[in-house]
């Protein structure tokens, strides 16, 4: 009902209202999400999901007793630090924090601090860390792994106060924010100087740049502008003792001594916090095209993307996929009917082209598509006309991740295989499911919706989601260590971009060998002595 007035706002003020609402709804634990559809705001709801709480994991993990319990001495000396509106403890306004995206997770924090300053942070970590307090940094709390959210009663140190773009170079691309300013807004503002976020992904309206680098997120298109360990020229990150490392640097090539920064990329907060991120972005691309595809089957899918490689060439920008189960839960949650509407078929792909010259990007996608469809690879598909088209299309396929929780919950991996195999793990999975006799779209009674499969072609990254009416411990059996011992026979990554987190912890060994996890468990040793920084998760 507010859509049209909401529409005529500026941007920014749009997203604090989508943003506040989400909260205040969340307040009153109803779980909700928005994403954008034609610009507008769509929510999910669901009462009926219960997180998983200390309670749930004390099978798993105990609260570890070398850790000091909050005392109100230790808010005081926080009162010396931070002015009082950045120390949150009220209980209703803490549960924000406590809880994950998926409300999979809840932890029982009683404090969250908003520090300003990195000067802030040091202050503050340096007081954990001589008090044996645990923490848990914490950016836009869109991370899918349970990383972000307290376990037992860690501290959580919210970055959002530091959210003030530092400086852009318009010669080099060259952007410096603090950690806490919002991707969106990141990208918002470099459009206006011409350039782009070597970044993109669903969350960006709520996702912090801090965040994205302490999870190495991929996203969108990883395929084009690569992982973040390239394009991040340099960090400032507090270690848990207070020292302020300083390598905001500005240069391409700097080959003096051990590359630091790549070891606070895909940290997950349990090095230290990340304050100021420094990176190289390209120019925004003049011209854009996007393309809806259908397509009968995997074997397809992949002839498609060997295909677009070829043909598009430097053009090609993201190639995503999606399956039948994603599309259907994604049009009842959008209450819209699908882009495609000559049929159901069983996958779908998304082609982005950027370039700089739009009549020989469109020369280049209609000659690819024509060859695809003649040979029998693509069977319908649409080119958006506009830029309110392109948008449109995209929103469909990041409203995925919410249409996966429909049900109420939804179970993820995210996981990297080899091409041929990839699609592979999803039948196998619902083969199980159905096999339980757990699982249906339909039937309200049934634990489980269906297994679905979407994601990143292009990079090798399968997103298996298992949407469920309820978490519970009888799917989880079903679902693991089975998932991780299937990827491992394939040689896959039982991560390639959300992270180990809570959820993988314990599962590190399947991607990675003893003498690997050795040197990880030193280098976390090293830096972090006490051990303070996101205990009980990664590794
Ligand atoms: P949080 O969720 O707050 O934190 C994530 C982890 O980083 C936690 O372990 C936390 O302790 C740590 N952390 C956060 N900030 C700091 C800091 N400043 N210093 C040190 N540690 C810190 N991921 C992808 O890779 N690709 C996608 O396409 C993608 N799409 C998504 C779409 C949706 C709708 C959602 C909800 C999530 C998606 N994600 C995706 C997951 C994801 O990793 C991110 O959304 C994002 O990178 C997390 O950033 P955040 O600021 O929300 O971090
Ligand atoms: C995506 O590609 O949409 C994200 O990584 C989020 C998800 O896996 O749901
Ligand atoms: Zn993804």
């Amino acid at each position: 009902a507010t859509s049209s007035w909401i529409k005529k706002l500026p941007s920014t003020m749009q997203r604090r209202l989508v943003q506040t609402a989400s909260y205040l709804i969340r307040r009153n634990n109803v779980a909700c999400r928005f994403s954008r559809y034609n610009g507008l705001p769509v929510a999910s709801y669901s009462t009926k999901t219960v997180p998983f709480t200390a309670d749930t994991y004390s099978q798993k993990v105990q609260r570890d007793a070398k850790f000091k319990q909050l005392e109100s001495q230790d808010i005081e000396y926080f009162k010396s630090v931070l002015p009082e509106n950045s120390i949150i403890t009220d209980e209703d306004d803490l549960l924000f924090f406590n809880e994950d995206w998926m409300r999979k997770y809840r932890g029982q924090s009683q404090l969250v601090l908003k520090p300003k300053t990195t000067e802030q942070v040091a202050s503050i970590l340096k007081y954990c860390n001589d008090n044996k307090l645990a923490v848990v940094p914490q950016g836009g709390n869109t991370g899918l792994v349970g990383g972000s959210n307290p376990i037992f009663d860690e501290i959580i140190i919210s970055l959002s106060a530091m959210n003030k773009i530092r400086s852009f170079d318009p010669v080099s691309g060259i952007l410096k924010v603090d950690a806490g300013v919002i991707l969106e807004t990141a990208d918002q503002y470099l459009a206006e100087q011409g350039y782009i976020f070597p970044l993109d992904l669903g969350a960006k309206g709520s996702c912090h740049v801090g965040g994205n680098v302490a999870c190495n997120a991929g996203g969108l298109r990883l395929l084009r502008y690569g992982s973040l360990h390239g394009s991040v020229l340099g960090l400032e990150a507090v270690l848990p003792d207070g020292t302020v490392y300083n390598s905001m640097h500005s240069l391409r090539k700097d080959n003096t001594g051990y590359d630091l920064k790549q070891l606070f990329i895909g940290s997950e907060g349990t090095l230290g916090i990340i304050t100021g991120v420094s990176i190289l972005c390209p120019s925004r691309p003049q011209a854009q095209n996007v393309a809806f595809l259908a397509v009968s089957s995997y074997e397809a899918v992949q002839k498609v993307f060997v295909q677009a490689r070829k043909e598009l060439q430097e053009i090609l920008s993201a190639f995503e996929f999606m399956d039948n189960t994603s599309q259907k839960l994604t049009a009842k949650h959008l209450g819209l009917e699908h882009p495609i509407e000559s049929g159901d078929f069983p996958f779908y792909v998304l082609i982005e082209t950027s370039g700089s010259n739009k009549e020989h990007d469109d020369e280049k996608l209609e000659t690819f598509l024509g060859n695809a469809m003649e040979e029998g690879l693509v069977d319908d598909g649409i080119i958006a006309q506009d830029e309110a088209q392109i948008q449109s299309l995209w929103s469909w396929r990041e409203s995925i991740p919410e249409a996966t929780t429909i049900g109420g919950g939804v179970y993820k991996y995210d996981v990297s295989i080899p091409l041929a195999d990839l699609y592979g793990l999803v039948e196998d999975i619902n083969t199980r499911l159905n096999d339980a006799g757990i699982a249906s779209l339909d039937d309200e009674s049934k634990l489980v919706l269906a297994a679905l499969g979407y994601g990143h072609i292009g990079d090798g990254n399968l997103h298996l989601n298992v949407s469920v009416r309820k978490y519970s411990p009888e799917i989880e059996t079903i679902l693991e260590p089975f998932v991780y011992e299937w990827i491992a026979k394939k040689n896959g990554s039982i991560s390639a971009e959300h992270g180990l987190g809570f959820q993988k912890k314990n599962y590190i060994g399947y991607s990675k060998n003893e003498i690997e996890v050795k040197l990880i468990k030193e280098i976390k040793q090293h830096y972090d002595p006490n051990g303070i920084m996101n205990p009980y998760k990664y590794v």
